[in-house]
């Protein structure tokens, strides 16, 4: 039976800030960040945005009336929740109108929760082939102002919707996977922003995608020519820079440049938002199908999932005839060209007022255009508005 992608949809929001502005304002070359890290512009996301508003704008985009009739499982991949307790997937059916009668949770690892949700997914398609899953991956990328991992923040969600007949990859059947009790990266509960060790974890990314790609070439029989693209989880785009030359002696110099040029379109859209933690894979995919012109139907695509602590899997996906229509779609080049930039001094503002938190609280979500805001929280109860 064939699984996969049907649809996929981007939100971040529409603000940012500059990368060579930020590296002037923490005293560092602007090299540093548009090479050293591979990054163009941050995502800044007001206090109005939080993992659900940006998830539901994500699905939004691509959710038709008769895709909403045939969801049966709805599935939120976040590392930045906004409750202990009740799935950010409620809020989400709700405000979307999804129907009742279907299965909504939240799951978490990191930023593997999106690739745990196609692993679930996966089996409830097999048994259900008539419905379709929606996953989520939506966070906010927070490590704390002036500090080593600043310039490695970001945010947006991705909605992928998941059908035993996908219009846009199919997954094949052997993912290859590796978890290890490990300190690279955490939250500590109470704690708004990231702990992260970050040249470990660095090392420790790589050191998962080495071992995992040599496990899949070698129950796969499979080598590097085999592939059309490698795409990876992006904390910033040099770290899938640093993944891919591992590999790139498999190959012919000519071969190495081809997948060199590949990179580089599926690295464009993040190196513009920043880190999405459980979005940022399926984000650089986009990005490799919208910024790519070397791809065609029947192409394989390698993904290397990362979520730390850690989680690592790699798997694979063959592109179906349906893949044209997202190739040609210039709607998420022109939605982030016509993103409004802050400057730092605004950036940090609104990253203070973000952290905001309370029994009760006003946010002040006027001047966000986004269809879907949070207003605040009443009597510990988050409060959002859908525009029509
Ligand atoms: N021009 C060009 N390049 C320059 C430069 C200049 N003027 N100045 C420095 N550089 C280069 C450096 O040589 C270095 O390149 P290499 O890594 O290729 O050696 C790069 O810029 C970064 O410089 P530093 O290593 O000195 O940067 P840093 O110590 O300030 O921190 C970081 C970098 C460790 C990634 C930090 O930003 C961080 O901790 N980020 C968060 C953690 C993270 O993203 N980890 C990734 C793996 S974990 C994961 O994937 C899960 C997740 O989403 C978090």
């Amino acid at each position: 039976m064939k699984f996969g992608i049907d649809k996929i949809g981007f939100a971040t929001s529409h603000l940012y800030v500059d990368m060579s502005e930020l590296a002037v304002a923490r005293n560092e070359e602007p090299g540093k960040y548009l090479v050293g890290l591979g990054q163009s512009k941050m995502a800044v996301i007001p206090p109005s945005q939080d993992a659900v508003t940006l998830a539901c704008s994500a699905a939004d985009k691509i959710l038709t009336d008769a895709d909403k009739g045939e969801i049966g499982l709805v599935i939120f991949g976040t590392e930045t929740g906004i409750d202990n307790s009740k799935a950010a997937a409620m809020y989400l059916v709700d405000l979307l109108g999804l129907p009742q009668n279907i299965r909504a949770f939240e799951v978490k690892q990191a930023c593997y929760g999106a690739t745990a949700g196609i692993a679930i997914a996966r089996d409830y398609l097999r048994a259900h082939p008539d419905k379709k899953a929606l996953v989520l991956g939506a966070d906010i990328a927070r490590y704390g102002l002036k500090t080593s991992g600043e310039p490695t923040q970001g945010g947006g969600a991705i909605a992928l919707l998941l059908a035993a007949s996908p219009q846009i990859m199919s997954l094949e059947e052997e993912p290859v996977y590796r978890a290890q009790n490990i300190m690279d990266f955490w939250r500590p509960l109470g704690l708004s922003e990231a702990r992260v060790q970050g040249k470990y974890s660095s090392d420790v990314y790589l050191e998962y995608f080495e071992r995992l790609f040599a496990e899949y070439c070698q129950q796969n029989e499979s080598t590097l020519n085999d592939f059309a693209a490698l795409v990876f989880h992006l904390p910033y785009t040099k770290m899938g820079l640093k993944a891919l030359r591992t590999v790139l002696d498999e190959v012919s110099p000519e071969k190495a440049e081809y997948y060199l040029q590949q990179f580089e379109a599926a690295r464009e859209f993040n190196r513009n938002v920043g880190n999405l933690y459980t979005g940022s894979l399926y984000l650089s995919l986009l990005s490799l199908l919208q910024n790519s012109s070397r791809l065609s139907v029947g192409d394989k695509v390698g993904l290397f999932s990362y979520g730390s602590g850690a989680q690592g899997e790699f798997f694979t996906g063959i592109l179906q005839p349906g893949f044209a229509e997202i190739a040609s779609d210039q709607g998420t080049a022109q939605f982030l060209a016509a993103r409004h930039k802050v400057s730092v001094a605004e950036y940090e503002d609104l990253y203070q007022a973000s952290l905001q938190n309370g029994a009760d609280l006003q946010v002040d979500f006027e001047n966000d255009p986004a269809k879907f805001v949070f207003t605040g929280v009443k009597n510990h109860q988050r409060q959002y508005l859908k525009r029509e």
